[in-house]
Formats: C-alpha cells, sequence, structure tokens
C-alpha cells in the first residue's frame, strides 16, 4: 500500500507555496496525500517564526504529535523559518522530531528523506540560495490560479522583523525562467498567476542583468493565455510610478495590493526602519488611486511596537480613517530574537496592545463593511477556482479586487471567469448570482 503524507503550514501565502512544493516532492516519492494526521506515514510541518502565534501553534501541534509517535512508525520532519532560527535545538529539544530542514533546501527534501535510513536523525539549514525549482515537479494546490515565487529573502531590516534572519538576504530569481514557468502553468491550464516574494517590487536589484519588477510585470502579464496577474508583497519604500502604472498599461493585472504601513506615526516607523514616512505612503495612495481608481488596497498594521505612545497609536487610527483602506491585518507587536526591536526599551504592556488591537478593529470593521457593501448591485469578474466552503453554495472565486463570491453553480463551471452579479456583503465574503459565462 502506498505511504501516505499529510502537511501542516503555519503562515503567509510564501509559506503556502512551499507546501505545494513539498507534496510535489513526496508524490514524486510515491507518497500519496491524506488529510488526516492519525493515518500518515509521514507529517511535515512548514512552520513560521514572523509573530509569537504561528509559532507557539506550531510548538504545540509538535507537542501533540509525540503520542502519535508511541503507536505506529511515523516520520516526523520540520521546516519553514523555525526550523531554520532553531535547527538542531529543535531535534534536541523534542526528540520525536526526525528531521529539520530550512527554508533553503525545501527541494532536497527526497534526498533529505533518503538519509534519514543511513543517517538517523537529520538536521539540513545552510542558506544554499538556490532557487530555481527542480525540473518536472508541479506545485499546485490549485488548478486554476498558481504562485511562482520570483525572490527569496529580505535586505530591509526592519527592527521588529526576524525574516531576514530566517529567509536570508534578498536573491532574485532569473526572469526567462520565471517567464519559462509561467507558460507550463498557463499551458496547464492555470488562468491566474501570483508572484511572490518577501519584497517582491525590490526584484532585480541583487542583479545587473535582470529587468526591473515592473518589466516583469509587463512580460508576465501580456503572455498569451494569461487571464489574470497579482503579486505579493510590496514595501512601500520599493514601490515605484513605473511599477503604479503597470496597473494601467496591463489589462491582466488585477486592481488590488496589500501594501503594509505597520503604522501612523513617522516616530514610530523611524524606529521600525521603514524608511519612508507617514506622508510618503499616503502619497502613493494617492498616485495608486489616480492611475487605477478602483484598487482595492489592504495592509498590515503593528500595534504596541516599543515606546508606542498614545499620540503615536492616535497617528494609526487616523491613517486608517484616511486611507480608508479595503482591509487591514493588525498584530501585537511581539519580540523576535534576534531582531533589532527585542533590545528596545519601554515595551508596551499585554494589556495595552490588546486594547490598541480592539481599537484598530474597531475603527476599520465599519469600513470594511462599507467597502464591501459597495459591491452589493455592481458586476464583477469572478474566477471560479473551488469549491464553496459555504455548504449551500456551489463554487467560490475571488474578483479582480480578491474579494471572495460564493455563487450556486453546477461543478462543470469550476475554472471559468463568469460575471457575477453581487447580492450580498458579509463580513469576509459576498455572494452573488452568475449572469453570464466570460471563458
Ligand atoms: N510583531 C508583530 N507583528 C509582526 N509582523 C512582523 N513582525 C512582527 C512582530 N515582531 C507583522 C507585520 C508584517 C506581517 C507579515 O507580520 O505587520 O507585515
Ligand atoms: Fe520583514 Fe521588513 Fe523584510 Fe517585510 S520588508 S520581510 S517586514 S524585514
Amino acid at each position: 500500500m502506498a505511504k501516505k503524507f499529510f502537511i501542516k503550514t503555519y503562515g503567509c501565502q510564501m509559506n503556502v507555496h512551499d507546501s505545494e512544493y513539498m507534496a510535489a516532492l513526496l508524490k514524486g516519492m510515491g507518497y500519496i496525500p491524506t488529510t488526516s494526521k492519525e493515518e500518515a506515514d509521514i507529517i511535515l510541518l512548514n512552520t513560521c517564526t514572523v509573530r509569537k502565534k504561528p509559532e507557539q501553534k506550531a510548538y504545540s501541534f509538535l507537542g501533540r504529535l509525540k503520542y502519535q509517535k508511541r503507536h505506529r512508525p511515523l516520520i516526523i520532519g520540520v521546516g519553514g523559518c523555525l526550523a531554520q532560527q532553531q535547527g538542531e535545538l529543535l531535534l534536541k529539544r523534542m526528540p520525536h522530531i526526525d528531521f529539520v530542514f530550512g527554508t533553503h533546501q525545501i527541494y532536497r527534501l527526497p534526498e533529505i528523506i533518503s538519509k534519514l535510513n543511513k543517517k538517523g536523525k537529520v538536521c539540513e539549514t545552510n542558506f544554499s540560495y538556490q532557487l530555481e525549482p527542480p525540473k518536472g515537479v508541479i506545485p499546485t494546490f490549485n488548478k486554476f490560479r498558481a504562485y511562482i515565487t520570483i525572490m527569496q529573502g529580505c535586505n530591509n531590516f526592519c527592527t521588529y522583523c526576524i525574516v531576514p534572519y530566517v529567509r536570508g538576504r534578498e536573491v532574485s530569481r532569473r526572469s526567462e525562467s520565471i517567464l519559462e514557468e509561467a507558460k507550463r502553468l498557463l499551458d496547464m491550464g492555470v488562468k491566474e498567476i501570483i508572484l511572490l516574494g518577501q519584497n517582491v517590487n525590490s526584484y532585480g536589484k541583487d542583479r545587473r542583468e535582470e529587468i526591473s519588477f515592473a518589466e516583469l510585470i509587463r512580460r508576465v502579464g501580456n503572455l498569451p493565455k494569461l487571464r489574470r496577474l497579482r503579486f505579493l508583497t510590496s514595501h512601500p519604500k520599493d514601490l515605484t510610478l513605473d511599477l503604479i502604472k503597470t496597473f494601467k498599461e496591463v489589462g491582466t493585472l488585477c486592481e488590488q495590493i496589500h501594501l503594509p504601513v505597520q503604522c501612523g506615526s513617522n516616530r514610530i516607523l523611524k524606529k521600525m526602519n521603514r524608511r519612508y514616512s507617514r506622508e510618503d505612503y499616503l502619497k502613493k495612495i494617492e498616485m495608486l488611486r489616480k492611475v487605477c481608481p478602483e484598487i482595492a488596497i489592504t495592509t498590515d498594521i503593528i500595534v504596541g511596537f516599543p515606546g508606542e505612545t498614545e499620540k503615536d497609536f492616535k497617528q494609526t487610527i487616523s491613517l486608517l480613517q484616511e486611507v480608508s483602506f479595503d482591509d487591514i491585518f493588525a498584530f501585537k507587536y511581539s519580540d523576535r530574537p534576534p531582531a533589532k526591536a527585542v533590545g528596545f526599551k519601554e515595551k508596551i504592556g499585554e494589556e495595552i496592545k490588546a486594547e490598541r488591537l480592539a481599537a484598530v478593529h474597531e475603527v476599520q470593521a465599519p469600513i470594511t463593511k462599507a467597502k464591501n457593501r459597495e459591491k452589493v448591485g455592481q458586476r464583477l469578474e469572478v474566477l471560479l477556482d473551488d469549491y464553496s466552503k459555504r455548504g449551500e453554495m456551489g463554487l467560490s472565486g475571488r474578483t479582480r479586487c480578491n474579494r471572495v463570491v460564493n455563487v450556486r453553480a453546477e461543478a462543470s463551471l469550476l475554472g471559468h471567469l463568469v460575471e457575477v452579479e453581487i447580492d450580498e456583503a458579509l463580513s469576509h465574503s459576498l455572494r452573488g448570482r452568475i449572469i453570464k459565462v466570460l471563458d
């Protein structure tokens, strides 16, 4: 009987995509996927350390796995940022883990697993800067929407952030290789591509011969079979006018951007080493909206950064009111050693952080709701890329502005672009009726 694998993923879309590769590589070794960890022969954890919460969740999941291993032969591997950071320490702390593989070691998974038989425990956490995916491995959980990693790592060293330490310095892939991968995916029927990187809009800066990110958007965006293009995540300081203009020039580029601002106070932005001011950020928002009036803009907010006064915090609140984001992701600051802010004095108490987080949500919730309500009555293009999680509805998909829409539809429409009239706005999704099939 074929052996089964189960992968648990924490964190961002980069991690979700890395898990797609892990799954594809395991399938290549003859394993088949299972949704039940109780029947898996190998369990992989793809971990995240960007904030305390996902890290704690990974530790508690790992703790519980100890009991599973008592009853049956089971291989447990830990990858991702926690694996990169802790390395051998994880094997020492939790002897039921068989192997640990870092953020640059994913493509070597088959080799690492075969080493287990000879060596017992294995820990591989070198930064290899090997970015080219293995040929013939197709990493996609979804048949119609696919991710392509265009660069790894980050050089920005925001003082709160662990990413540069666990993902290494910025390295961009060659544009020809990105274009080849995109064409391969499109030939397989993919309609939407999402270009991924910790800091996508500094793409190419580490390679003199390479094209700019804006040019990459033009080249990928104009591939004949592509219907939709998105990218994630952008740093405000690297959002050039040239890039902003692609929202107008490139028809496939969806009207949506995630642009983390983190906070609204210039004093705190400086301490965070973000290298833009509140005014710079607002100017970029204005430019985006001028070039592309219908663009949906989302952001990340951190509350309770060390030294954040009530006055600083009020500026975050006023920024939310001023920009009127389509949606936000807000977090309480947590220390992430070895990030620099761990050493900053004037830490903010948990209670105040919780209060500020609640205040942020209170201000944003009606804005998000109103932005969703604006969609009611509109006819929007939706790529039906999955079965609906709402039982009574048939399929779900996303609008170009990245809203999730549920519709009643036959499974035969899966993978099609349709025009939907929006009937109802819920807090995190929309509902609608199909007006016509577009392809
Ligand atoms: N504490 C809280 N939030 C953090 N983020 C990154 N590091 C921290 C930290 N130490 C948030 C930022 C970033 C998102 C991915 O996670 O908002 O944009
Ligand atoms: Fe972290 Fe800043 Fe790099 Fe984003 S830009 S990954 S927040 S260091």
